[in-house]
């Protein structure tokens, strides 16, 4: 079973899509903090639906005994660059914090097979020192694929 997070969002959601066609067999987890009403979860029954947060490391202890999961897509991400900007403390919590409590169950269960789609969104310096305290130069967003 394939553990996707944040597969009710936008990427997530045609990731599901997708992968739930590809491989007829696999089944798939979707963890996300907001569940789809209708369209999503009429997709496939071979896809399951929790409503939880990755941070929440007994619901992940509680997923990961249940079902044999043997791989995770993590899409699971705060991504407003002016929020993150406004609140940088909820983003490292959410996007940071979760993703590292994710990956300490993920250890404790073995598992070590993840795929990662996420924009890093940071507030913090850049290359530009001058620029002042309001600079935009002072917020960037990058990708990375891991
Ligand atoms: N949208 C793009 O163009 C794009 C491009 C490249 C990479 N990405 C990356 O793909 C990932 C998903 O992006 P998206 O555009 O689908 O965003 P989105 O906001 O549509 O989806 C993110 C999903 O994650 C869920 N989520 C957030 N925090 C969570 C948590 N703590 N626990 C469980 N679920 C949580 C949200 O409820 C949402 O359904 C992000 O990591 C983003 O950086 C997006």
């Amino acid at each position: 079973m394939i553990l996707v997070t944040g597969g009710a969002g936008y990427i997530g959601s045609h990731f599901v899509n997708y992968i739930s066609q590809k491989e007829a067999d696999e089944e798939i987890l979707v963890l996300d903090k907001v569940l789809p009403q209708f369209v999503l979860k009429a997709l496939s029954p071979r896809i399951k639906w929790v409503e939880g947060d990755i941070c929440d490391q007994s619901l992940l202890r509680k997923l990961f005994s249940q079902y044999k999961i043997t791989e995770v897509v993590h899409f699971a991400a705060y991504l407003s660059v002016p929020e993150s900007q406004a609140l940088p403390h909820l983003y490292f919590k959410n996007n940071v914090a979760g993703s590292m409590a994710l990956f300490e169950v993920m250890e404790e269960f073995g598992i070590r097979r993840i795929q990662l789609r996420h924009l890093r969104t940071a507030a913090g310096q850049t290359s530009d020192r001058r620029g002042s305290a309001g600079s935009i130069e002072r917020l960037r967003a990058y990708e990375t694929n891991g």
